[in-house]
């Protein structure tokens, strides 16, 4: 009697819970629809070709997929707060890379927890047996974060968990099987990003755990053998969001590995940030040909970029895109209605180093859908602080410059509004490195490690400086010498940067050729 009383009472519990879970899933989403509609996208410093949500908060891409013309953008969301909280999955599409449009929230938190970061695949040959109607289902594979076991102190409250989608993405059923791999007792333990290795027939899972990465392998996504793990002896730093991919390098027939990396903390300019090794793998290990970590990007400003899954082999890219934020400051920026936005997509090669190999990141070329009529600047000599463009109401470019490599002083651009706030980007020939500065360039005072200087590393020191650079509202894109060096930083001025101006501190600034491209905004 007492044991049926018990278990109507629960049975009650679980439909109340299931009721309940409902009716915020769905007044989350009208909430996400109410909010899309609303905004214009006109709001003081909101990014004008980058993706960033309606509404509320949002870090790390994950998902990243494409599938029969669209590219999915799934997210790291919180829907009812402009700082981190319970995640979900937000979700986007492109059809260009370009402009996006906003989908219903793909991931809701459940039972097991959260909705931490993870990737999507596409199961052509249905191994997971998930598909229906003939179709390959569309695959997610996240972790699932078990709030109360955090805090209640113990350690297993990090495991992998899949979702699958027989509409295109459009609606997600979590496995009844989840998690497919259990946490064995470590704190750390997430992020899984999916891959089919043709070689060996299986799925390949990539994840952090702590300070080192683990594989495993899978024939349907379902079952997973541990294979591996890859770190550097001696690196404590917490490492998230790994990527391992193939990639030929450029030029040559040779394929090598690449394993992207997030690191917090110990970045070049500080906080968080996106490494890389380069190294083999033979499908269960992999082995970096230097024990050294790279980074892919020299600013405070992308973290988490990780890349495309099922891009297809006509196209043949590796797309990759990252969080336009720092966890330093992410959750104090001044913006109010929403916070963040993802990178430019880029595409990643690969290059030979006088020792080794490098990667190389490039804008995807179908930005150019954005570009406005183009004006060339003729090759001149610059001996001081020089307009280029005066103040005007166009606000986004792209500007691509090359100017002589000086043996003495600093060259560069100034972006200045009319409130006299400015961003440098520069060439210091006593450091041969590129900066950026942001010290003047708006708003600082929310955070004391906002306000800086930061320094992009070039790996080959050639006779010129070759500058594209992307410039937004609210974040500029500087890939340099072809995408060797990239740099990606935020900022908050007052109004947007309408004016441009050649530096030329202590030298002559030989500009050798340039274009001023004017862009248009995507919303
Ligand atoms: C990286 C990260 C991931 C985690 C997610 C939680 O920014 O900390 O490791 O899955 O964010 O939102």
């Amino acid at each position: 009697m007492l044991d049926k009383s018990i278990f109507y009472l629960f049975l009650l519990g679980v439909i109340y819970s299931l009721m309940a879970c409902e009716s915020t899933s769905s007044s989350n989403n009208d909430k996400v629809t109410n909010l899309t509609t609303m905004t214009t996208y006109t709001e003081a410093h909101r990014p004008q070709f980058h993706f960033s949500p309606a509404a509320n908060w949002m870090n790390d891409p994950n998902g990243m997929v494409y599938d029969d013309g669209e590219y999915h953008l799934f997210y790291q969301y919180y829907p009812d707060s402009t700082v981190w909280g319970p995640m979900h999955w937000g979700h986007a599409i492109s059809r260009d890379l370009v402009h996006w449009e906003h989908l219903p929230i793909a991931l809701y938190p459940d039972s097991l927890g959260y909705i931490f970061s993870g990737s999507a695949v596409i199961d052509w040959k249905n191994t997971s047996g998930l598909g229906e109607n003939n179709q390959p289902p569309m695959i997610a594979i996240f972790t699932h974060h078990d709030i109360a076991g955090e805090r209640a102190g113990t350690k297993d409250f990090q495991y992998q968990s899949i979702a699958y989608s027989n509409d295109r993405g459009r609606s997600w059923t979590k496995y009844a099987g989840n998690p497919v791999i259990p946490n064995p007792g470590i704190k750390d333990f997430r992020d899984p990003k999916v891959i089919w290795h043709e070689p060996t027939q299986r799925w390949i899972m990539v994840f952090a755990v702590y300070d080192k990465v683990q594989i495993y392998t899978s024939p349907n996504l379902l079952d997973w053998t541990y294979a591996s793990e890859f770190g550097i002896p001696g690196d404590t730093r917490l490492w998230e969001c790994p990527d391992l991919f193939p990639l030929q390098v450029t030029g040559t027939d040779e394929t090598k590995w690449v394993l992207l990396i997030s690191i917090q903390k110990q970045a070049p300019n500080g906080g968080t940030a996106t490494g890389y090794f380069i190294g083999d793998f033979d499908g269960r290990t992999f082995r970096a040909d230097y024990r050294e970590q790279y980074w892919a990007d020299y600013g405070t400003d992308n973290y988490a970029m990780v890349t495309w899954s099922d891009i297809p082999a006509t196209d043949g890219r590796r797309l990759a895109l990252g969080w336009m934020s720092n966890w330093q400051y992410a959750q104090e920026v001044p913006t109010e209605k929403w916070r963040s936005a993802m990178t430019l997509p880029r595409s990643l090669h690969l290059f030979p180093a006088e020792d080794g190999y490098r990667l190389r990141s490039l804008p995807v070329a179908e930005l150019a859908a954005l570009e406005q009529s183009k004006t060339t600047l003729s090759p001149q000599a610059y001996t001081s602080l020089t307009t280029i463009v005066k103040p005007t109401e166009q606000t986004l470019y792209r500007l691509q410059v090359t100017f002589a490599k000086p043996e003495i002083g600093t060259v560069g651009l100034r972006f200045s509004n009319p409130a006299g706030e400015y961003l440098d980007i520069t060439y210091a020939a006593d450091s041969m490195a590129y900066f950026i500065d942001r010290r003047a360039a708006g708003r600082a005072d929310f955070n004391e490690n906002f306000a800086a200087k930061h320094r992009g590393e070039i790996d080959y020191q050639s006779d010129a400086i070759v500058w594209d650079i992307y410039l937004d509202h609210a974040s500029v894109e500087l890939f340099a010498d072809e995408g060797q060096c990239v740099m990606t930083d935020i900022f908050f001025p007052q109004s947007p940067f309408n004016q441009i101006e050649v530096i030329a501190e202590g030298t002559t600034a030989e500009l050798l050729s340039g274009q001023i491209i004017p862009l248009n905004r995507i919303w």
